[in-house]
């Protein structure tokens, strides 16, 4: 067997015939698509991890941290826009990879783009806990910490694993409801996010212009702390080591293109709904960055609740309590949208035999691939309610940034090799650009190579995921096995 058969690219023509013949409904506009982006950005990254990476690594310069990773962002997400105008079809990232670089890269994309919904989606609902417990002990309600806290724990001392018997079961509830509002339809549930995404971003920007007003310029000083003497501990390796954690802030932007099957108007809609978000979600980031390492000593901010603990801090009471219902609402958009995401690239997946069929199963009155979401959110869930949130961020960022490469890869190689496809989008200064952005990703990746409980389990997962492709999906391949997708082709091909 030649290695050239898992080179089979999927013609960008038959991609694009696709993405007309969706069973799923086309409902969402471009302000739909910008909240979707949104929805999915603004999450535990602002509302969690800011914090508690400024108290463990960057101090007051973690807003450092937010300009590299948000530059790096701003190149993946130009080569995002570019792909998702040539190509609007669901299964983002993953569709474009197997266009441009073919099938075992395509299911490689498909792979990591599961650590980047699926387990990010498990991720928020580990912050999204966190702000329940608080917000449900300021009504007196304490809910025992064995039943708050992740089974697993990594003892920093020894980088090792450790196994108890508590479980966090309000992560657990937060996806299952997430998934019974997917189950129902995409329609309901563009609307619930709407609303939502209208709290959040009232919340944090109120965040911001009542907590100007409280910041002790002091709190800044030293802005980049010293470094201790450990790598990544403060100083400028701390802000590198800051970026990688806090790169999750932005992950979701690219959870936009995964909708283009379901936008009216996807050639113009889908960039403007990833850059858009991308846009507004970096000023906002930044600002509560600055906001909130002014307001309190950094070192107090590695909590599970670092913002509303900050405002409680500053005598704010009644601002802590609505940080606290911003974030829970907040959290549970972004839970949503990615595990959207998550449920269409399997969709996609399966559409193409990678994945069992039962993957792309629609139902015949919500019109949702429904079995689908119910085993998505089986797993996702199951992961929350037992890994401990800085190993699944780490985890996220890790399987994003490269995806992100091979994003920006893709970006080069179709140019080279189909330079006269329409391009209602282009990355400006290309090749600079896309060149640019894979040199950040690899800044980060390397980054987090400092967590060897990490490095050990993304190993071992590429390693089950190949073994995933070559024992299953390269037999049921429609592309390379002939059947209804080779149909398809010959008829596209006819046409032109
Ligand atoms: N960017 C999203 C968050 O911060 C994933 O929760």
């Amino acid at each position: 067997m030649s290695f050239a058969k898992f080179m089979t690219k999927k013609p960008v023509a038959l991609i694009q015939q696709e993405s007309g013949q969706g069973e799923l409904k086309r409902t969402l506009t471009a302000a739909n698509l910008v909240s979707l982006g949104i929805g999915c950005i603004i999450g535990a990254g602002i509302f969690v991890m800011t914090g508690q990476a400024a108290a463990q690594y960057a101090g007051p310069a973690i807003i450092l941290s937010f300009v590299l990773a948000g530059l790096c962002c701003a190149f993946a997400a130009m080569c995002y826009a570019e792909l998702a105008a040539m190509l609007p079809v669901s299964g983002s990232a993953y569709s474009y990879a197997y266009a441009s670089l073919g099938e075992l890269l395509a299911w490689v994309m498909g792979w990591l783009l599961l650590l980047e919904y699926g387990v990010a989606a498990s991720t928020v609902a580990v912050g999204w806990s966190g702000y329940v417990v608080s917000f449900l002990a300021g009504f007196g309600v304490h809910i025992p910490e064995n039943l708050t806290t992740p089974t697993a724990s990594m003892d920093h001392a020894t980088q090792a694993l450790v196994i108890g018997s508590s479980i966090n079961l309000p992560a657990l509830l937060g996806i299952v409801m997430m998934t019974m509002l997917l189950v129902l339809g995409v329609k309901e549930s563009a609307t619930v996010n709407n609303v939502i995404v209208f709290v959040k971003v009232a919340v944090v920007i109120l965040f911001v212009a009542v907590g100007i007003f409280y910041v002790d310029p002091a709190n800044w000083h030293p802005f980049i702390p010293p470094n201790t003497g450990v790598d990544g501990q403060y100083g400028w390796s701390g802000i590198l080591r800051g970026a990688s954690i806090v790169f999750f802030a932005y992950v979701g932007f690219e959870a936009v293109s995964t909708a283009a099957q379901e936008a009216k108007n996807p050639k113009r809609d889908v960039p403007i709904g990833i850059l858009g978000s991308l846009f507004v979600c970096t000023a906002l980031n930044m600002l509560v960055s600055l906001v909130l390492t002014g307001l309190v000593p950094f070192q107090t901010l590695n909590v599970p609740d670092p913002i509303a603990k900050a405002v409680d801090a500053i005598g704010l009471p009644w601002l802590a309590f609505l940080v606290k219902i911003g974030a829970i609402a907040g959290l549970s958009s972004v839970m949503m949208v990615l595990m959207y995401g998550q449920t269409r690239i399997f969709y996609t997946m399966a559409r193409d035999g990678l994945l069992p069929a039962v993957f792309s199963r629609v139902h015949s009155r919500f019109k949702t691939p429904w079995v689908n979401t119910l085993v998505v959110g089986a797993v996702i869930g199951l992961v929350a309610a037992t890994t401990p949130i800085d190993i699944l961020g780490d985890l996220v960022s890790l399987g994003t940034l490269c995806a992100f490469a091979i994003i920006c890869f893709s970006v080069l190689y179709l140019r080279r090799k189909e330079p006269n496809l329409p391009r209602p989008f282009t990355v400006p200064f290309s090749p600079a650009f896309p060149v640019l952005g894979i040199l950040f990703c690899l800044y980060l990746i390397w980054a987090l190579l400092s967590n060897p409980v990490t490095v050990r389990f993304y190993l071992f997962y590429l390693i089950a995921g190949l073994a995933i492709y070559f024992l299953y999906s390269q037999r049921h391949s429609r592309l390379r096995n002939g059947g209804e997708m080779m149909g398809e082709l010959l008829e596209v091909q006819g046409e032109n």
